[in-house]
């Protein structure tokens, strides 16, 4: 499945000029792993919030796959609620964070995890912390499916992580590069072309 789907995102690649300078990605973590880790991320969380009410913050878009697979994997009754922020755009580096999308009456007195495709930086979710805590929630943890801790500028405390990965650009899984590759079902490395 995983080497059929490679193969066709390289064939388009070959037919589409604009994509010319980028490699199809490569498998960084294969979509079986990422399964297995998400349903003992599940079964973590449906403990540790037991007997409480859950409200499962979603960070458009990145995060959108895992949290489909997340939800599923928590055998809590759960509050789905998604946000938006502007952090990246169609580049590699980081830009100002800015919310663009998301309510706030759902916060109080409530117990918010808020589930993030990769924390970098750090900066987004800092932000996003700050900002959740003005309307006193009972609690703010942090689910990321993913963990880049050698390239933190800020701190931030991340209670659930997926996986820790080396510095590299990754797509796939809901991460995309320039709005592409969000659908691959498995964490690929971009490689400039050769
Ligand atoms: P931070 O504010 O630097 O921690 O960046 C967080 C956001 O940047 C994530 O939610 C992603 O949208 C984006 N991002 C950071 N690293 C990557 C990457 O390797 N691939 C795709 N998006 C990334």
């Amino acid at each position: 499945m995983n080497r059929y789907y490679t193969k066709n995102v390289a064939q388009r690649h070959a037919n589409n000029k604009k994509q010319k300078m980028i490699n199809p990605p490569s498998v960084l973590i294969p979509e079986s792993e990422i399964q297995q880790r998400v349903r003992e991320l599940g079964a973590q969380l449906s403990v540790d919030y037991t007997g409480e009410e859950l409200v499962l913050l979603g960070v458009l878009r990145g995060a959108v796959v895992f949290y489909a697979d997340l939800a599923r994997a928590i055998a809590l009754p759960l509050r789905f609620e998604f946000l938006q922020l502007a952090s990246y755009y169609d580049d590699m580096e980081p830009a100002q964070v800015q919310l663009i999308r998301g309510g706030s009456d759902y916060l109080q007195d409530r117990h918010i995890l808020i589930v993030e495709d990769i924390v970098d930086t750090g900066h987004t979710l800092n932000f996003l912390i700050e900002h959740l805590l003005l309307f006193n929630p009972k609690t703010v943890k942090v689910c990321t499916l993913l963990d880049k801790p050698s390239r933190r500028e800020v701190s931030v405390n991340v209670d659930y992580f997926g996986f820790e990965i080396p510095n590299a650009f990754v797509v796939g899984y809901g991460l995309d590069y320039a709005q592409k590759y969000r659908n691959l079902p498995y964490i690929g490395v971009l490689e400039p072309a050769d």
